[in-house]
Formats: C-alpha cells, sequence, structure tokens
C-alpha cells in the first residue's frame, strides 16, 4: 500500500498565520503538523509515500523530510497547482500508486489512540472497496457524515448537510483500493469546481463496497481547520505529552519503533536535533545515546 499526504490548499481560514506560510507546517505544540499524519500513515507500514503541496511551498516540504531515507523511508513529492479538490490527490498521484492500493490522508488532520495502528494495519490488510474512519461530533454538518448498518457498511454520505443524518463525521483519512484512481479520472467537478472526496467516496457506497470503522471514544480527532481547532490539538498534545513523558507523533521515534531505523542512526537524528531541545533529549534518551 502506497501513502499520500495532501498538504496543498490556500489555508484561507487561518490566515493571517497561513499568508506566507503552508497550514500543514505551522506548529503543533512541539512539531510542525505535517508530522502527525506522516506518523500515521508509517504506523500502518506504510514506507513510501508521496508528499502533495503548492508550487510555492512543496519546496519547503522537501528541504524538513527530504528523500525520506533518514527516517527509513521513501519519499516523492508533487505539486497541486490549484485546489481543485481533495480527490484530484488521486489523479496526481496516480503513476506514484501503479497498481496498489492507496492510503490518503489530509496534512491537516491529527489523530491519537492507543489502540489506532494496530487497527489502521488490520484494516489495511481486510481492505475491499473503501475504508473511511469516522468519529462522533457535536458540530457535524461542518463535514463529511455518515449512516452505517451494523456491519459498518456505508448506507448514506453526504458533504456537509445541512440536516446532518448522525453525527458520524468522516475523518480525513481514506484507505482505497486501486479501483480509486480510475473512479477519481471520471468524477465531474462539483459546483464549487473542485473533484470531490464524497462523490468518490460514494462510488464506492454504490457499489456498496464502502466501509466505516467508528474510531469512537478510545481515540482523538483534530481537524485544524481554525485558530481554535490549530489551539485545541496544540493543547491536547502539550497536556499528553507533559503528563505521561512521552511524545506524541514523533517520527524519528515512529522509525525506530517500527524498524525502519536501528539505535544508531535514532542516535544521529537525535544529535542533529541538538541536546538542548527537550525533543532532541528525548529522541536521544530513547536511542540511549543521552
Ligand atoms: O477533515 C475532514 C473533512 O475534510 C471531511 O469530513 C470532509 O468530508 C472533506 O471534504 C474535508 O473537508 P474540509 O472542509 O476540511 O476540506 P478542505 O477544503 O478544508 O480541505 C482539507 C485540507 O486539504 C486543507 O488542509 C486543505 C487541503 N486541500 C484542500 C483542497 C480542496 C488541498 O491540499 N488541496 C485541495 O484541492
Amino acid at each position: 500500500m502506497r501513502g499520500i499526504i495532501l498538504a496543498g490548499g490556500s489555508g484561507t481560514r487561518l490566515r493571517p498565520l497561513t499568508s506566507v506560510h503552508s497550514k500543514q507546517l505551522l506548529p503543533v505544540y512541539d512539531k510542525p503538523m505535517i508530522y502527525y499524519p506522516l506518523s500515521v500513515l508509517m504506523q500502518t507500514g506504510i514506507r513510501e509515500i508521496l508528499i502533495i503541496s503548492t508550487p510555492e511551498h512543496l519546496g519547503a516540504y522537501r528541504s524538513l523530510l527530504g528523500d525520506g531515507g533518514r527516517l527509513g523511508i521513501r519519499l516523492e513529492y508533487a505539486v497541486q497547482d490549484q485546489p481543485k479538490g481533495l480527490a484530484e490527490a488521486l489523479l496526481i498521484g496516480r503513476e506514484f500508486v501503479g497498481d496498489e492500493q492507496v492510503c490518503l490522508i489530509l496534512g491537516d488532520n491529527i489523530f491519537y489512540g492507543h489502540g489506532l495502528p494496530d487497527m489502521l494495519r488490520a484494516e489495511a490488510a481486510r481492505l475491499d472497496g473503501c475504508t473511511l474512519f469516522g468519529y462522533p461530533v457535536s458540530d457535524p454538518e461542518r463535514y463529511g457524515v455518515a449512516t452505517v448498518d451494523e456491519d459498518g457498511t456505508i448506507l448514506t454520505l453526504e458533504e456537509k448537510p445541512t440536516a446532518p443524518r448522525s453525527n458520524l463525521a468522516v475523518t480525513g483519512l481514506y484507505l482505497y483500493d486501486n479501483d480509486a484512481l480510475d473512479l477519481a479520472a471520471g468524477l465531474a467537478p462539483s459546483a464549487r469546481q473542485e473533484l470531490e472526496i464524497t462523490d468518490l467516496n460514494l462510488r464506492y457506497v454504490e457499489q456498496g463496497r464502502a466501509r466505516l470503522v467508528n474510531l469512537g471514544r478510545g481515540s482523538a480527532w483534530f481537524d485544524t481547520g481554525t485558530h481554535d481547532s490549530l489551539l485545541e490539538a496544540a493543547t491536547f498534545v502539550q497536556v499528553l505529552e507533559k503528563r505521561q513523558g512521552i511524545r506524541i507523533s514523533c517520527v524519528e521515534e515512529v522509525a525506530y519503533r517500527m524498524g525502519y531505523i536501528d539505535a544508531e542512526q535514532l542516535a544521529a537524528l537525535g544529535g542533529e536535533l541538538s541536546p538542548s531541545t527537550s525533543y532532541g533529549r528525548y529522541v536521544l534518551e530513547l536511542a540511549g545515546a543521552a
């Protein structure tokens, strides 16, 4: 399975924070936002990942993450010229995905949950069609909203409905079989001239091949689309990290725990981060080098 992180868009709702910066590089407490979705893919066992961003900002992602070799993964980069919709990621990534399955994640979505990596690996292994991940929210009208039967098969799916049929928001994490590439190529632009991810997912719903897994109470999900949700996500990470003495979505740690790099490589990464930062010390201690 290949991974795609979509980290483009115009970030209008976060201006002036995003007047010159890419939204998905903004800090979420102690690390850039993109570390969170990148960790999710790495923990799912995906080591070949395409990062898509705007022509202005793609270079910054490349400077930050390079070819991924230092994390034991392979990163490629591609431009989305205009924000023409989330489903366009599958057209841009077509060649990169080839004949594999694909996991698409939005660069501004933050997931946290103890059992999440195991669950994602299990869902990737049983994928047939598409699998979406739902999260109960109090304001479903802001999101894609699904209803499901008792087996998790999606019955209805609507984008930002004025009268939501459930409180299950569809998060920005999508598992697709290879059909998604052709299905995305056949989509027509919506009224707002975008290739909508919900329209793609509806193709699978029509075929009865769309499943939704409810992330439920044991996990946290943030879409950092507003100033408040950005701050809430940062505060959540801060509280958990300080209280438990752990780091959430520390990509160096994930690479090490997944066996993508060894302790020596981890120590080298910690050294580069500098022992004078608590993040750097954490990485060095993990490597047994501090
Ligand atoms: O966060 C989950 C929600 O994401 C889902 O519940 C919705 O079904 C889905 O449509 C999407 O809704 P948003 O309102 O959050 O979509 P937005 O247009 O804000 O785009 C999400 C992110 O993707 C944002 O960080 C910008 C980036 N983006 C967006 C578009 C349209 C791109 O990189 N390229 C694009 O063309």
